[in-house]
This record gives C-alpha cells, structure tokens and sequence, in this order.
C-alpha cells in the first residue's frame, strides 16, 4: 500500500502514541451508541452471573476502533487481554499455544479473523463452544487425538470483511456488532479529547474541521491531528485555530471530504479512462497501481458511504456527485 496520511494501518512507530489515545473503559469510548449500549448490558449480566462474556464478532472498516473496544471490554470485565491475528495463527500448534495460556474469563482478540486457515477454523470450533481443544499428537500409525480442557473464554475477532468468515464460524459468536463510521460531532469529541491528552489547545471550529475531514475515521483524525500539530508548532504559535488546521489540511492534500491524493487517483481515472465505469475492481487496482483487496477495503468503503461510487454487477462506477466534486462536467448519455 502507498503511504498515505489517511491510511488505515498502525505503524510501528506509532502504536505506542496511540495506545494512551485509547480510551479504558466504555463510558469513556466516544460515539457507536448502539454497540455500547448492547456492550454494556451483555457485559453487566455476565459480570452479575460470573460468567465469561459470550464471543464477540466486531466487523467494519478499518480504524473505527475495533482493537481499542476489545481492551474496553477486557477491562470492563476485570480480565486479561491476550492479542494475536488470523494470519499469525499457522498451525493448530500456535492456537493451542495460545489458548492453553489463558485463565478463566480471559478474552482472547484474533484480529483479522477472516485470515484464519480453515485447518486452524477446525480446531477452533470446540474451544469456541465446549471451551476444549482436540490436537493431534505424533506421526502416521503412531498419531492420536488428545482433548485439552480450557478454561471458559471470550473470543472477539475483528474483521473489516464479515462476509469472507466462513458461516459456521461467523454463527459462533454470540454478539455480532458492527462499527459504522463516525458522525462529525463525535469525531470532533475525540479530536478534543486527544487534544487534551497530547496537551494541546484547539479550538472548537478546528476540531469540527478535522473532523470533517476524517472519513468518519478515529484512526485518521489522531493522524490528522499530530499532522496539524506540528504545522502549528512550527507555522504559527502551538495553538490549532481553524486558520492554522485549514492551512495544515490543504498541505497535507486533503480535501473538504477528507479525500486525499489515492482516492483522488482513484476517482478521477475511473472518469479519464473507463468514462466513470462500470470498471471490475481488478481493472481498477491494475490502472492506478493498487491491490484490489486494498481498494476494497480500505479505500472504496467510505467512497461508497459517501455517495461518490457504486458497487453494481458489472463493476464500480463513479456517480456524479463525484463528477461535480472534482470539476468534471456531469455526462449525459446513460452508461454503456
Ligand atoms: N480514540 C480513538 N477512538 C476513540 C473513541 N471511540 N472514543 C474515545 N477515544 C478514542
């Protein structure tokens, strides 16, 4: 993937930064209304039992805090939080490892979960529903099955793709919740809340147009923030008025949507060379030098969100909403 402000991905470098920006619990975990107040009740009711939380799916779009309402909920329930991801897990081997390391009550995060090999999908199917782990030990006439008993756990896997997670796996969760892109005024709250943390003054209409400009994305409005942070720090006084953001934003080339400089490939080639479309997304990915799964993933999501393209059968095409934000005039013939 071509490096970009707006990525969805951590880096190394930035993941400690992030950590502290990560709120601990749920009430202060801003915005998904709906997931928290389904959270917060399955959460009371097993803590009242003294249970494990049932397993729990969370799907969506990249950067809209997966990772961070895994630790809320690990902590919410008072237990620890062992991390791993679907392409980290090889063998049978490294998932016994790891759930055979866990106490009662534990949560286990699988990130990417739809990465899991279906070797790996076999095994973890008891430890989801019996809390038990059947491996096969030794080699040929010599090879037999023995049955690990695990403590009760809580499974929550994370996916930006729901539907590549085969049925019986996704029919194993007891709480399947999905993440929604964030309305402006809460990205605002939690660009004023990193503000706070970074030790930073910002004003109110500085923060609503970092918000706006964020893909609906807590993950890329931190990024913007840090951005714009050092562009006043050194263009102007260390305070972010909105001046000083707008100025940051339109260096940094991202636009009154928050789209930047891949999107705006994107977009406008589609128009250039496919005449707004229909495009297959592989024909897409080859003319702007892009993984498909990237653009479908990362990139394509909010575009569609946003009403700037459609998924049809016969492939991606641009509406005009888009034509009209890049200057293009509307055309006229219906599409062939
Ligand atoms: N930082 C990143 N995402 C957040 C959220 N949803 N609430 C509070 N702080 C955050």
């Amino acid at each position: 993937m071509e490096d970009r402000v707006l990525s969805g991905g951590s880096t190394e470098f930035d993941i400690g930064f992030e950590q502290s920006l990560r709120p601990q619990l749920l009430r202060e975990y801003i915005g998904q209304s709906q997931v928290k107040d389904n959270l917060s009740i399955f959460i009371e009711a097993a803590r009242g039992r003294s249970e494990s939380l049932d397993h729990v799916l969370l799907y969506g779009p990249p950067g809209l805090g997966k990772t961070t309402l895994a630790a809320v909920i690990a902590n919410e329930m008072n237990v620890n939080l062992k991390t791993t991801s679907g392409p980290a897990i090889e063998r049978p081997g490294d998932l016994a490892a790891v759930v055979s390391s866990l106490e009662p009550g534990d949560v286990l995060f699988i990130d990417e979960i739809h990465r899991l090999n279906r070797a790996i999908e076999e095994v973890l199917y008891p430890a989801m529903e019996d809390f038990c782990l059947d491996i096969v030990v030794g080699k040929g006439p010599e090879a037999r099955s023995i049955r690990l008993d695990l403590p009760p756990f809580t499974l929550i896997g994370a996916t930006t793709r729901a539907g590549s997670l085969s049925a019986p796996l996704r029919d194993r969760f007891g709480v399947p919740l999905r993440l929604e892109y964030y309305e402006i005024e809460p990205l605002k709250e939690i660009v004023i809340r990193s503000a706070d943390v970074f030790d930073v003054k910002i004003d109110e209409e500085a923060a609503i147009e970092l918000a706006k400009r964020s893909r609906g994305t807590p993950r890329i409005a931190n990024r913007l923030l840090k951005r714009v942070r050092d562009y006043a720090q050194v263009r102007g006084d260390g305070k972010i008025n909105f001046a000083i953001a707008q100025e940051a934003l339109e260096m940094l080339q991202v636009d009154s949507h928050g789209l930047d400089h891949i999107d705006h490939k994107l977009l406008t080639s589609m128009i250039e060379q496919f005449r707004g479309g229909p495009v297959g997304i592989d024909t897409i990915a080859a003319s702007i030098g892009e993984e498909s799964i990237t653009i479908e993933d990362v990139y394509e999501p909010y575009l569609l969100q946003i009403g700037f393209l459609q998924r049809t059968p016969r492939g991606r095409i641009v509406t005009h909403d888009a034509y009209a934000h890049f200057g293009y005039p509307i055309p006229e013939s219906p599409r062939n």
